[in-house]
């Protein structure tokens, strides 16, 4: 896809040449709070990589896109993994011993198989790009960027021949978002009522508006 610019914007298809500054604006702008994240920050201790794992897997697919200013930082991030359920971007390959985090994941895991497993006979595709890791810069936020964002993670998948695009929202506002840009609700998970059958328990995440409940969206789009 060739770069558009928007205003003083520039949107472009994130590469493995952007990674190390992908990987430092989720660090710095992917809120802590977010239930997930937190999980992931939880890992990060024992395990440093995970976040360059993640991201670089995502960045592989050519799916992902970048909101640029005019200096050329980075102000926006949508990553679009194809085929690529959350669950398995939070594998990690180097190989440190999971201590404490193990647990976490466990319970995530739990959560995320909960809201993802029978995805694609439920939609009946065999194809889907995940939408991750949205985030607008604090300053750039409510100007209709990740929207954008969004809007062209759906133009690259119809580019790549992908005719679904799905999402795990788990802010109220993200889900807002989706629901406005007619993203259809598939499964809802509440934190205050889940309780994982196998490991039997209840998640650790205490609801905290705007994050009391993770929605799985879906989308078709025409596709090439
Ligand atoms: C969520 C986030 C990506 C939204 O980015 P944004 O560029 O501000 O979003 P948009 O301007 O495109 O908002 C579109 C709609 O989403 C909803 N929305 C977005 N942010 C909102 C907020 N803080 N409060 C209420 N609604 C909000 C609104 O309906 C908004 O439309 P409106 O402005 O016309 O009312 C941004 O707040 C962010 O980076 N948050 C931290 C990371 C995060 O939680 N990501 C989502 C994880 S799934």
């Amino acid at each position: 896809m060739a770069k558009a610019v928007n205003e003083n914007c520039v949107f472009s298809v994130l590469t493995e040449k952007d990674l190390d500054s992908c990987v430092a604006f989720v660090h710095e702008y992917y809120t802590f709070s977010e239930p997930f994240r937190v999980i992931v920050d939880q890992y990060l201790d024992e395990c440093p990589q995970i976040d360059t794992e993640r991201i670089k897997k995502k960045l592989t697919d050519e799916a992902s896109i970048g909101v640029f200013d005019k200096n050329g930082l980075l102000i926006a991030t949508g990553f679009g993994g194809i085929n690529d359920k959350f669950q398995s971007s939070l594998c990690c390959k180097c190989q440190t011993p999971a201590k404490d985090s193990s647990r976490y994941l466990s319970i995530i895991n739990g959560m995320i198989s909960f809201l993802e497993d029978g995805l694609l006979d439920e939609l009946q595709t065999n194809k889907f790009l995940m939408i991750a890791i949205l985030v607008v810069h604090p300053s750039h936020r409510r100007m209709g960027l990740a929207s954008k964002v969004v809007g062209k993670l759906e133009e690259r998948a119809h580019d790549l021949g992908i005719g679904c695009v799905v999402v795990n929202a788990s802010s109220a506002y993200s889900q807002k978002l989706f629901e406005k840009l007619g993203y259809k609700k598939l499964r809802q998970l509440m934190y205050a009522d889940f309780f994982d059958e196998k490991l039997q328990c209840k998640p650790f995440i205490k609801p905290n508006p705007p994050h009391d409940s993770a929605v799985l969206y879906f989308k078709f789009i025409n596709c090439s």
